[in-house]
């Protein structure tokens, strides 16, 4: 039996997961989505031209890999619909090599009002969702009232959505939320959007992946979000609604955890993040606007600006540990190419305690204790091999590899395909 490799992001998303699955799919038969939905927003270039995927596989671009939506995603037809239309524009077939798992959960046009009723009543405790209706939809999902892809071929469908619709808009009312203009176009554009989804190939996932690595196929499971965004082990309440860890792939597809091979994690050279919660190296100077501006930190969903800050150890090294991970992807270093200097934050100061693990309460008063390593001042983004790397940008590795006993694989100097050097 072959076994799963897994692709996760180990900071707050945005880590550059689509472009290295799209790098990396060459290598693989199968890339799965395992979790998440369109709060993701999953770049990848080449050519010249830049692609932002949502619910799609980022291993959708190489024509002849199978990609497949996995059970753990929740979609909403809508985007679905407009980012099959942008693939077909650029003369792809997804229908050809695409599968949807009959088992993942449908996002309702009333998912998204709730979020945003949800959200405004929330003042200081305002996640600062991206508002796909994401929390909502895994919310039915666990209290058991939700819709499946595979409904959407069942003859009382319609009733089962009125229903559930119905409930919405009794919540909806309760926090008086007014739903009489936006609604009835969102429905209109949600059920003509079905069709598209219905004239895919709807899978039991679980039963073809597990037929793949019977014959020997290789898969890569793709997360969304970052492990930092965990509902688990994320500082909640400021977290996604799914596992974004490496355990999530194995729920989200359904496989056996003993057929877990390698887990790359990717890692940014520093850290963003987008909407509300702890970001203990947050940076409000002017080096956060630099890191912004020469990283083009905004949201590729909301169009958000991140927030930008250093590289922080103590979160990195729980991320390492909770998902296990075996090899490093660094990306974005080359944003930091004019920095004269890098910190990198080692420990925290908890309320006057030095610590080097996570506090569980988020309105915990941190501090980062810092490392300050040699900038490389040197346009890393045209290297193609490691050799070509300046001695300071190669310490800095060896300092995080050190730190923690995690290879570095695969370094990326740029948004492109090509700027990618492997070890
Ligand atoms: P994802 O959600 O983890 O797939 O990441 P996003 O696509 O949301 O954000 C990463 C951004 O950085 C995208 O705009 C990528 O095109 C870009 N990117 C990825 N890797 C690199 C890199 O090594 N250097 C630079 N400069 N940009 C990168
Ligand atoms: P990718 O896959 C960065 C953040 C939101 C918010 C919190 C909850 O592109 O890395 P939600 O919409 O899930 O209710 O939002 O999580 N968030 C992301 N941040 N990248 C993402 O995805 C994110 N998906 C959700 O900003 O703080
Ligand atoms: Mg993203």
């Amino acid at each position: 039996m072959k076994k799963i490799d897994i692709l996760l992001g180990l900071q707050w998303g945005d880590e550059g997961k689509g472009k290295i699955v799209d790098v990396v799919t060459p290598d693989y038969d199968v890339v799965a989505r395992f979790q998440g939905g369109p709060n993701a927003g999953h770049s990848l270039e080449f050519n010249g031209i830049r692609h932002v995927l949502h619910i799609i596989p980022s291993g959708i671009f190489h024509k002849d890999k199978i990609n497949i939506i996995g059970n753990g995603v929740v979609i909403d037809p809508i985007i679905f619909e407009e980012e099959i239309e942008a693939l077909v524009k650029m003369g792809l077939t997804p229908t050809d090599n695409l599968y949807v798992s009959k088992k993942a959960h449908l996002i309702l046009p009333t998912h998204k009002l709730l979020d945003a009723a949800y959200e405004s009543k929330k003042g200081k405790q305002k996640i600062g969702s991206t508002l796909k209706g994401i929390g909502p939809t895994y919310t039915d999902k666990t209290a058991r009232v939700g819709l499946r892809v595979c409904d959407v071929f069942s003859p009382d469908f319609e009733a089962k959505y009125q229903h559930l619709i119905g409930q919405h808009k009794e919540i909806l009312d309760q926090y008086g939320f007014d739903y009489s203009k936006m609604l009835p176009e969102l429905d209109e554009r949600w059920h003509q959007s079905l069709a598209t989804l219905r004239s895919f190939t709807c899978i039991d996932s679980e039963y073809v992946l597990h037929e793949y690595l019977r014959e020997g196929k290789s898969v890569l499971a793709e997360g969304a979000q970052g492990t930092l965004l965990d509902l688990e082990f994320g500082a909640y309440p400021f977290v996604t609604s799914s596992n974004t860890i490496a355990a999530g792939a194995f729920t989200g597809l359904g496989l056996d955890p003993h057929l877990a091979g390698k887990t790359i994690g990717i890692v940014k050279a520093y850290c963003t993040r987008v909407g509300s919660g702890p970001f203990p190296t947050e940076l409000f100077d002017a080096t956060g606007e630099e890191l912004r501006r020469v990283g083009n930190e905004f949201g590729a969903t909301t169009g958000r600006p991140r927030r930008c800050g250093w590289l922080d150890l103590v979160a990195l090294q729980y991320a390492l540990m909770v998902n296990g991970v075996t090899d490093i992807a660094l990306t974005k270093a080359d944003v930091m190419s004019d920095f004269d200097t890098i910190n990198i934050c080692t420990a925290y100061r908890v309320n006057g305690e030095l610590t080097t693990r996570m506090p569980a309460a988020t309105d915990a008063q941190i501090e980062p204790v810092y490392t300050t390593l040699k900038g490389w001042k040197t346009d890393i983004s045209g290297c193609k091999t490691y050799e070509e790397l300046p001695s300071e940008f190669k310490d800095y590795i060896h300092y995080i590899e050190e730190q923690t006993h995690t290879p570095v694989s695969i370094v990326s100097v740029g948004p492109d395909r090509e700027a990618t050097i492997f070890r």
